[in-house]
């Protein structure tokens, strides 16, 4: 098995990777249960890659009911060091309008879902979240965003709500008030379980409307409309990011051994 894949990780839009070459869907099983899709094996840029659709192809699990544990344990049983997320949001300020793309550096979570850890069940572990995604895996999408040059921030704070719904006005306000810069369904409980599996994590934000916020109402329709508008930059972005430096397998910032003196109990046996 190979020990250094990209793991890709395609929100609502991103169901294909047309620069993938020698591509196969492989079925794939965990002690979690099924993740959202077979992942796709195959080669971007010279990099083996795992893309795995997060919603399922044909866009048939809700946020709410994506099994997040087993998509992070079928990226790390395919042999992916560093998982790059890539989901639909809406923005909260002016300087992330819709069509604009965000690298995330921060999470506030609001979601109440379940299945937010590997742990529990008589294996007690407290993993450090304090700096939720990778910093190396970051540089190299900063890079890939920079050199593509459409409309992006680096770093930005996810807001994560439970969904399927969006957020009421009130909510979307508050959440502004914050100080977070975008809306999602989906980042959380992903960047936790990432960091429990000890792989580096990125996420990329695509803003694809204003929430509730603002007077232009978030419907599903103008979400799409924006999102299909730039597919073709998410993927260009991906190949960019499998063609980047990838920096040996020992993560600087210590993602690839975050569970080292975090386990109460016994060590996970993968
Ligand atoms: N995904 C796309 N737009 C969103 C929004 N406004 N809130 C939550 N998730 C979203």
């Amino acid at each position: 098995m190979t020990s250094n894949r990209l793991g890709l990780i395609g929100g609502s839009g991103l169901y294909r990777m047309p620069a993938l070459s020698d591509g196969e869907w492989i079925a794939v099983d965990t002690a979690w249960g099924a993740p959202s899709d077979s992942l796709l094996l195959g080669t971007i840029a010279g990099r083996e890659v795992a893309f795995l659709p997060r919603h399922g192809r044909g866009h048939r699990i809700a946020p709410h009911e994506v099994n997040y544990r087993a998509n992070i344990a079928a990226l790390k049983a395919a042999g992916c060091t560093e998982i790059l997320a890539v989901s639909a949001v809406g923005g909260f300020h002016a300087d992330v309008p819709p069509g604009s793309f965000v690298l995330v550096d921060q999470y506030v979570d609001r979601t109440t879902r379940g299945g937010r850890s590997f742990f529990g069940d008589g294996i007690v572990a407290h993993a450090a979240f304090g700096h939720p995604t990778c910093t190396r895996l970051g540089a190299v999408v900063a890079a890939a965003l920079a050199e593509e040059g459409g409309l992006h921030r680096i770093g930005g704070t996810m807001l994560v709500i439970e969904g399927p719904q969006f957020s009421t006005r009130a909510e979307s306000l508050l959440h502004r008030s914050w100080g977070c810069d975008v809306v999602g369904m989906t980042g959380l409980p992903e960047a936790r379980l990432a960091r429990e599996a000890e792989l580096c994590y990125a996420s990329v934000a695509m803003v694809t409307d204003d929430d509730a916020w603002s007077d232009i109402h978030v419907d599903v329709a103008s979400v799409i409309a924006i999102m299909e508008a730039n597919v073709a930059r998410a993927q260009a972005l991906v190949e960019a990011v499998a063609a980047g430096t990838w920096g040996g397998i020992h993560c600087p910032q210590g993602c690839d051994h975050a569970l080292d003196g975090a386990v109460i109990t016994a060590p996970l046996a993968w």
